[in-house]
């Protein structure tokens, strides 16, 4: 049995460059690279609506936003499947069995669900479906027989809370399901890129983002006023590296053929850094590089995304074409866990047999 990838977004809005260093970029890598024979690609609008149950229009309009993200970055549709989670309902069956083997203090303690709770103040009032969503996203990942779920680090307990599941199922149930990795990017500033305020991850609802959307000049002016070092005021202080935002995204997407390239003084981010730390650098020519860095990988996925959006019956075909793919697999495994629960009474009779074996009766 080849490998097998899912993955997925939320569509809460487009993707941003968060999006694309954590997983995007990665998974296009992965599809080219010829080591997995399926790859599943999920728009999780139905774990999108877990929190924002009264704003349907705004997942709705972002479905085929996330597609052409996806479309943009490089994902190929002849290679990955893209699917639409809401549109196969086996996989809310299989959350529905699922949640029988796991506790409510099991999803109290999981650190991504808590913090996700501070950040929208939800209290009190957590929707079930909410504090569930971890047990959904093990049916999406189980659903498809994932061997490999490459991700952000943000996710490693949802990773967690799916291989407890299956090992639970597989002790109860007898060896069903398939035991999914978790696929971390390999550089760990990739799976946790700050906002361009540099306080906190890169979040839509915080409006630090960069869209992979968004124009070249929306991306210059975000990144001339991102956070540096405030007591870097003249070019010839010297400045700090630590905290300092620019610095962080030249860690997270240059690369010494950038300084071939673009910034020929320096051989790498290593002297650009020691350079700004002695003072004499100012903050306009990191920012000027930054800027031109971004523009090497958002350049030809804007430009996609411009073919791509001059053909939008196509895009919605593929999701169609992808989700209707997708389901049959959802649907086989849904058969497998059913029969290992032995609640699959009309498939091959066996409710009779038992039955007839039972009263000791000879079946007719
Ligand atoms: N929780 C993921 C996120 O917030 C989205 C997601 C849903 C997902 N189902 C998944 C990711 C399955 C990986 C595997 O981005």
């Amino acid at each position: 049995m080849g490998k097998i990838i899912l993955t997925g977004d939320r569509p809460t809005g487009r993707l941003h460059l968060g999006h694309y260093v954590g997983s995007l970029r990665g998974r296009v890598e992965l599809q080219n690279s010829g080591d997995f024979s399926e790859i599943y690609i999920m728009i999780a609008d139905a774990q999108a609506l877990t929190d924002n149950a009264e704003d349907p229009g705004k997942i709705r309009e972002s479905i085929l936003e996330v597609a052409l993200d996806y479309l943009a970055a490089g994902i190929d549709p002849e290679k990955s499947v893209v699917l639409i989670q809401s549109q196969i309902s086996e996989l809310f069956e299989l959350t529905c069995y699922y949640m029988n083997l796991v506790t409510v203090a099991r999803l109290e303690r999981n650190p991504t669900v808590k913090t996700e709770i501070k950040m929208r103040a939800f209290d009190q009032s957590i929707p079930v479906g909410f504090f569930t969503y971890p047990i959904s996203q093990a049916a999406d990942i189980t659903a498809f027989q994932a061997t490999t779920v490459p991700v952000g680090e943000d996710q490693a307990p949802m990773l967690e809370q799916t291989r407890e599941i299956v090992h639970k199922f597989n002790s109860v149930y007898g060896d069903t399901l398939v035991m999914p990795d978790i696929l971390l990017p390999e550089k760990k500033i990739w799976s946790r890129l700050p906002g361009t305020d540099g306080k906190a991850k890169m979040s839509k609802s915080l409006g630090n983002c960069i869209y992979l959307s968004d124009p070249a000049e929306d991306v210059k002016q975000k990144v001339n006023s991102m956070y540096t070092d405030p007591d870097h005021i003249r070019v010839s202080d010297p400045g700090k590296i630590e905290g300092n935002v620019v610095f962080t995204y030249l860690d997270a997407f240059a690369s010494d053929q950038h300084f071939v390239d673009l910034l020929p003084e320096y051989n790498n981010l290593a002297e650009l850094k020691e350079h700004y730390q002695r003072g004499g650098l100012g903050d306009v020519k990191v920012k000027k590089f930054l800027t031109q860095v971004l523009e090497t990988e958002l350049g030809p996925i804007r430009e996609r995304r411009n073919e791509w959006q001059g053909r939008i019956p196509e895009v919605v075909g593929v999701l169609e074409a992808g989700t209707a793919k997708a389901r049959i697999k959802a649907a086989k495994t849904l058969q497998h866990v059913k029969a290992a629960m032995q609640i699959d009474y009309f498939d091959q009779s066996p409710l009779i047999e038992g039955f007839f074996n039972l009263n000791n009766l000879s079946g007719c």
